[in-house]
């Protein structure tokens, strides 16, 4: 049986930037991803499928070998510590920091800070690195509330405007990391699957470099 390649890619911002650059590379999906309820979707090319998931299922995905490989940002990938796949191309897209923040002019109180964010492995990381002992605190969204009603000091978040921490009188602290999307493969597939994947490893890394 001839192989096919299964290509998961994050939903949303990320997925808006990528669909672009498969069309540059001549790939299209079979309907329009934006207004279907499919996850999954057969392109013009018939060895290649691609799933549309949360950020956060796709390095899960690429890791089990249920996708050959994925697109996600470098924030889900940092805190989903894989295994598993390589990280062969940096695609230059949905850029954004992954920054601390806080409530504007109160400085950061010593002791023991509460930190409320969905990156809770980043965070632990972060605050070690820098010698702080946190309580982390796991939200699923909106994190920006969680100093504005006490719930926390900080928050570890993605900063890309900056327009949401000022909406809620927040500012941004420190940086944790540069963020963009990520191309990832599974290092199995591309044992098993070389001659189909190089050569989109290749076609992605032309189109970042522009
Ligand atoms: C992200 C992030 C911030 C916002 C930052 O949320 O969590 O809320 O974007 O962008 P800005 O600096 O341009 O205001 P997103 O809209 O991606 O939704 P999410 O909360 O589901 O991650």
């Amino acid at each position: 049986m001839a192989q096919s390649l299964t290509l998961a890619i994050t939903k949303g911002r990320i997925i808006a930037e990528v669909l672009p650059m498969l069309a540059r590379a001549g790939i299209f999906p079979d309907e329009d991803i934006a207004t279907s309820r499919k996850l999954v979707f057969g392109t013009n090319r018939a060895d290649l499928r691609l799933l549309v998931l949360r950020g956060s299922d796709v390095p899960t995905y690429v890791q089990f070998g249920a996708a050959d490989l994925g697109i996600a940002g470098k924030d889900t990938l940092l805190e989903h510590n894989g295994a598993d796949f390589y990280e062969p191309v940096d695609l230059g897209i949905a850029r954004c920091r992954l920054m601390t923040a806080g409530l504007v002019g109160l400085a950061p109180r010593p002791g023991r800070l509460r930190v409320a964010t969905k990156y809770v492995n980043v965070a632990r990381r972060y605050y070690a690195e820098q010698g702080r002992q946190v309580d982390i605190i796991k939200l699923y969204g909106g994190m920006e509330l969680a100093p504005v009603m006490g719930l926390a000091d900080e928050i570890v978040d993605i900063v890309d405007t900056g327009n949401t921490l000022i909406a809620h009188g927040l500012e941004p602290r420190a940086l944790i990391a540069d963020i963009s999307s990520r191309l990832i493969v599974h290092k199995g597939a591309l044992k098993t699957k070389y001659a189909l994947i190089q050569p989109l490893i290749d076609q992605f890394r032309q189109l970042a470099a522009g």
